[in-house]
Order: C-alpha cells, then structure tokens, then sequence
C-alpha cells in the first residue's frame, strides 16, 4: 500500500469512528426508545446531500476522572451546515448515545462556531437537544460553554431565526439556551424540559411529579407555555421545522419567501357571510374565517394548545408570509387573559423582527376579571401586548369580526396605535362596553322594568354597538362584506407592501417584564 493510500485509509477509518456515535449498544437503546441519532435527525431535517460537517475530529481535552482515556471523535456533538428548501441553516445535534449528549467546553466551541457563523452569513440556525446538560467531569468549564451559547443566543435574537428541537432530556441551565431562542419543539413522551428534576423538588418541597407532568411536551405546549410545537416522533418533528422556516426570511434584513400563488387572491368566500353571529354571546371559531382567506386555506398554528383564546400563527396571502393574530370566540369568549397577552405579544415582536406583516383578526369582549388575574399582574402582562404592537413597524392590518369592547379595542391594533388599515365587518360592536354592562351602569336607577331596560339596550345598540360611530371618526377606514374578507386584506397587505416606519431612536426601549 502506497502512503497515500496509507493515509487516505486512515482518514477514511477516522470519519467512520467519528460517525459510530456511542457504538451499537447505546445506538440500538436509543433507538428502542424510539429516538433517531443525532445524524439521522439531520438528515431527516435537511435536503438530501446538502450536509456539511464540521469539526468532526474534535475531542474533548478533560484529563479528570480518566476521561482521557475515552476521547470519541467529534465528543457527541454534530455541527455543520446545509440546506432546507435550498436555503442555508446551520443545525447542531447533540449525540446521547456519547457521554449522554452531555456539553463540553469542546462541544460548545462547536456550537458556537456555527453561531458565529450564522450571525456574520445572515442565517437560521437550527439546534436538536439531546442532553444531559453540563458534563459533570468537567466542571465550570461546561458552564462557561453554556454561558458563551446563552450569551450569543441572545446576541442573535431578532437577527437571525434560532430554532430548538428538544427531543430528549433538557435538564437544568440546559433549558435556557431553547428558552432564549424564537420556537421550541418538543416531542411527545420522549423529551422533558425542566430547571429541577422530580428528585430535588421531592426533597425540597416534598412535591410528587412524574418527569412527563413536570416537563413532557403536553406540559410545555398546554400549560406553561415554553413550547410552541409539539411532533409525536423526531421525524414529524424536523418537518414541522422544514415547515417553520418556509414563513421566515433567512435573516433580518431579507423579507420571507415569497411563494407562487396558486389561489385566486379576489376569491370570494360565502359561507363567512353568516358565520359570526349576529347574537354577541354565541361563539363560533375564528380558525374558520383565517383558513378561508388564506391561501389554500392553509393555517401553520404556532402554539395551538396553550391560551387558546387567541390564535397566532402563519399564513401566506398572495404567495407572501403573513403572521396572524386572532381572538377566539371559541375559547373563554376570546377574552384576553395574562396567557393570552404574552403568547400574542412575543409572537408580535417575532413577526416585527423578521419583516412579516401582521394580520389581526378582533373579537374581544376585554380582559378577564378576577382576583387570579390581577395578582397574577393582568396589568403588565396585558400591557405588554398593546407594548408590542405599537412598536411594532412592519404592516398592521386590522379587522373587527365582531366585539371591540374597552381597552381591548385599544389594544388589538387600533389605528391609534399604529395600525395602517382597520377593517370592520357590519356585524362589528366597538364601544366602551356592551349593550347590558353600560345600560346597567348608566340607568342604574332609572330602569323600572325588564321591558324598560330592553329599550335602552336596543337604544344603545342602534348608537353605539355597531361599526359606524368608529368608521364616522376614521378608525375604520372601511366597513366590508364578510364574503370579500380575502380579497380586501390581500389589497391592503399589497398597499403596505414598501411600507417604512422606524421608531425613535433609543438603546432598546422597556417593555413591562
Ligand atoms: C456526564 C452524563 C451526564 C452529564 C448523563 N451522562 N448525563 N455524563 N455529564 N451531565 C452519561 C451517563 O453517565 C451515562 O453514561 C450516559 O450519559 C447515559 O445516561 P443514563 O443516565 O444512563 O441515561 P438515562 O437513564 O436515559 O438518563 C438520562 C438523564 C440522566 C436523565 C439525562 O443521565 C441524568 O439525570 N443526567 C444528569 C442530568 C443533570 O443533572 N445534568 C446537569 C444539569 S445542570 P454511561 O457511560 O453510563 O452510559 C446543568 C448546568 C447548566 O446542566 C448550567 C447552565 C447555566
């Protein structure tokens, strides 16, 4: 054998014993539990061919607790780059089947390589949890490598999309790097994240909780709302990420893809002429009226499971991305809650960073009353989505289905927050309250009689409930038929389309935390 072929073999050995992972053992065990590797993740994620790794060779350099005795090529983390819809990403993996995925300060140099990479290219970055968390062997060093990673994750926040998949444990300082990035995805009983594990909450507050209730994807996606997805396998999991990044521009400064569109953009919908009901209290399901002007009739839901009563999410319009934002009349009358307020808010200042206009559809009866929701500081949470969206620049298209009552009128991107065009349908009530709350408070001591109380209701109806007073003083600018909801949002979205607006300068300004 010549040296070259010496030496070329000797490469071709090292890639295979970088691509083993843990072996065959560990690999069979993560498989048994239904888990693909970190590699078949990526290639599941990414278009075929299109990976490139780096840092394949890198070893960890920990001569504690014999570990140099145990030295695995690339040390259980695969970083790289490739392509999604032939756009560039660059996507780390964290291999469990090697010292658990846990994260050396090797590993998080590999990380952090590709974050630097992504900020200087202008390119989404993709990250697939698998993790221990620190490696214990190595002390504050793995900490200074999750601090360097926290430390970017927040440097790239609102300039390039960040992206996490946790698709086994998530355990401890581990959970705030897919905290500070833009969407979470988890999958059904196979990852968890938490900050403390059912032992330590046994011994300190004597708490009983299974790790699924503490931290599984339903937990996440349902009740404390870290999560915004959730895949029942890995596959799904990367698809519904494919899915993600088909809505978002590549980086700040571009706009989203625009895709052709295959559905005629003056398409007329009859069956949204009768689908809010006239009766205020009657609920129907928003979903109904977003799918029907999107293109295709189709809504990527983000957060689907968690305060349902507002609706966020994509869709295309005229083959461009458009973020949603929408009461559910469906869920709690589509009243606006603390859960509601921050799940809408977030999701504004997504769409804003990343250039994607904001369609917004209101059916709002206030906020929720109650001692839970004061205490719990209702007042600065909802502040902080009348905060997001009027600082929000990209175009603000608004539509009132039905109720705009209170300060939710004023919150739900009224035009004197900034919203470009404000829609209502004939159907629309904007006033302080409803027709039963006022009348109550204004002729508390004149009504005699149910009959004399019914007039005044309908008196207030025909003066205030309606659309007309609003669209009198120009904070309609155009009442429209149900049937041409798509029509008209498409012809406003066009309208706004080179739209610039830039807010006072300042070093950021101080949303209500
Ligand atoms: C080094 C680790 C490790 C870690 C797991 N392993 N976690 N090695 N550092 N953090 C190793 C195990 O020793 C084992 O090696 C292999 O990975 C697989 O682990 P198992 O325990 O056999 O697997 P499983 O039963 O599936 O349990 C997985 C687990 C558990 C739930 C993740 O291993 C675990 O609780 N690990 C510790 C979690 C933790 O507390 N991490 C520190 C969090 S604090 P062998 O050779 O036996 O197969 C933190 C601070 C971050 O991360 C700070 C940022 C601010």
């Amino acid at each position: 054998m010549s040296t070259f072929e010496q030496k070329f073999k000797d490469f071709e050995q090292k890639n295979k014993d970088a691509e083993a992972g843990g072996g065959k053992e560990r690999i069979k065990k993560h498989h048994d539990a239904g888990k693909k590797t970190a590699r078949e993740r990526i290639s599941v994620l990414l278009d075929e061919g299109t990976f490139v790794e780096t840092d394949k060779f890198v070893l960890h350099q920990n001569r504690d607790f014999d570990m140099e005795k145990n030295r695995p090529m690339g040390d259980g983390m695969v970083t790289g780059y490739g392509k999604i819809d032939g756009r560039l990403v660059y996507v780390y993996a964290q291999d469990f089947t090697i010292f658990g995925g846990s994260l050396s300060r090797s590993n998080a140099d590999k990380i952090i390589k590709i974050q630097d990479l992504a900020m200087k290219v202008g390119a989404p970055i993709i990250g697939l949890n698998d993790s221990g968390g620190a490696r214990i062997q190595e002390g504050v060093k793995s900490l200074s490598g999750y601090a360097d990673i926290f430390y970017r994750n927040v440097m790239s926040s609102g300039v390039v999309p960040q992206i996490s998949a946790i698709l086994g444990p998530s355990a401890g300082g581990a959970v705030y790097s897919p905290a500070l990035t833009d969407f979470i995805l988890m999958v059904k009983e196979s990852s968890y994240m938490f900050v403390t594990g059912p032992d330590v909450i046994k011994s300190v507050t004597n708490e009983e909780v299974t790790k699924e209730e503490l931290g599984g994807a339903n937990t996440h996606n349902s009740k404390s709302g870290v999560a915004h997805f959730m895949a029942d396998d890995d596959d799904q999991a990367m698809m519904m990420i494919r899915e993600l990044l088909s809505f978002l521009p590549s980086n700040n400064m571009e706009d989203p893809p625009v895709v052709p569109c295959t559905d005629d953009p003056e398409r007329e919908d009859e069956n949204l002429q009768e689908m809010v009901p006239v009766d205020p209290n009657k609920p129907y399901d928003i979903k109904e009226i977003i799918s029907s002007v999107a293109d295709n009739n189709y809504f990527f839901e983000v957060m689907p499971h968690y305060a349902k009563n507002i609706v966020i999410g994509f869709v295309r319009m005229n083959g461009r991305s458009v973020g949603i934002l929408a009461n559910q009349p469906a869920h709690l009358a589509g009243v606006l809650d603390i859960n509601a307020s921050t799940k809408g808010a977030r999701f504004i200042r997504f769409c804003d960073a990343f250039n994607i206009p904001i369609v917004t559809f209101e059916d709002v009866p206030g906020f929720l009353p109650g001692t839970v929701q004061e205490f719990g500081g209702i007042i600065k949470h909802g502040a902080k989505l009348l905060y997001a969206y009027s600082e929000a620049t990209v175009p603000k298209i608004t539509l009132i289905t039905r109720k705009a009552y209170g300060g939710a009128y004023c919150v739900m991107s009224s035009k004197h927050i900034g919203a470009d065009v404000n829609f209502a349908y004939p159907t629309a009530e904007i006033a302080v309250m409803g027709p039963d709350g006022a009348v109550n408070i204004l002729f508390k001591h004149q009504i005699q009689s149910d009959e004399d109380k019914q007039k005044h209701i309908e008196e207030y109806k025909a003066n205030f409930a309606n659309p007309y007073r609003a669209a009198s003083l120009g904070y309609i600018d155009e009442i429209i038929l149900p049937k041409d909801t798509r029509k008209k949002l498409i012809q406003a979205l066009e309208m706004t389309q080179n739209k610039t607006q830039s807010n006072p300068p300042k070093k950021h300004g101080n949303i209500p935390l």
